[in-house]
């Protein structure tokens, strides 16, 4: 049976939303072995394996330790939910079409980290989340489905991530499903390749 194996590094929360969408999870696995969400994930009878990063000496074998035991599992998708680290090319390359991200901002806009602080500061009236497949360039590949959120007058940071993380519990299970029925279509265009699926690919 086609399944996912998730990497996280904290809360979980993304995690506990792909769980509760009873997607087949096979493992979780962090390179925090503080996480919350490893705890979370063990109570509810899911393998788990913490890695800590900490114990390597570079990002490369690191990666490749943790390519170990991803591929103990043969997953379909590996699924990034709140995975802080950046990832070698090796790694991406390995699982190159199989490997998704979800992103706390309207990609292209606001890549890498404190994206509710960037937007607030650019002053944009629309927000939201990502989820793309995973390439070489960080933030950057071909995007499957995108939510948008109003930035209010009155955000701070915090509730406007509130507001975008409901979005992202929603839009991560949908784009894990449309990949796990090979729905996503891939094309590519001069400049990047796009994603698209049959379903509606951006919801408000
Ligand atoms: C989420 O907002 C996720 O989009 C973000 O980290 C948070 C993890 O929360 N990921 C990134 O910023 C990746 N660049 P969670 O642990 O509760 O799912």
């Amino acid at each position: 049976m086609q399944s996912i194996v998730i990497l996280i590094s904290g809360r979980g929360s993304n995690m506990q939303a792909l769980l509760a969408a009873e997607l087949p999870v096979a493992a979780v696995i962090s390179n925090n072995p503080q996480a919350a969400g490893l705890a979370f994930a063990h109570a509810q009878g899911i393998p788990t394996h913490a890695l800590n990063h900490r114990d390597f000496s570079d990002r490369e074998t690191f990666d490749r330790a943790l390519m170990e035991i991803i591929d103990t599992y043969q997953p379909a998708l590996v699924v990034l939910a709140g995975f802080m680290r950046i990832l070698s090319e090796p790694f991406v390359s390995h699982y190159q079409g199989q490997l998704l991200n979800i992103h706390p901002s309207l990609l292209p806009a606001f890549p890498g980290l404190n994206t509710h602080e960037q937007a607030l500061q650019e002053g944009v009236k629309i927000h939201g989340c990502t989820v793309h497949l995973v390439t070489s360039q960080l933030d950057r590949g071909p995007i499957i489905i995108q939510a948008a959120v109003p930035v209010l007058a009155n955000d701070t940071p915090e509730t406007l991530a509130a507001r975008v993380l409901a979005q992202e519990h929603r839009i991560y299970p949908q784009a894990i499903k449309w990949v796990l029925q090979d729905k996503l279509n891939l094309t590519a265009q001069p400049a990047a390749t796009i994603a698209s699926c049959n379903s509606q690919s951006v919801l408000y």
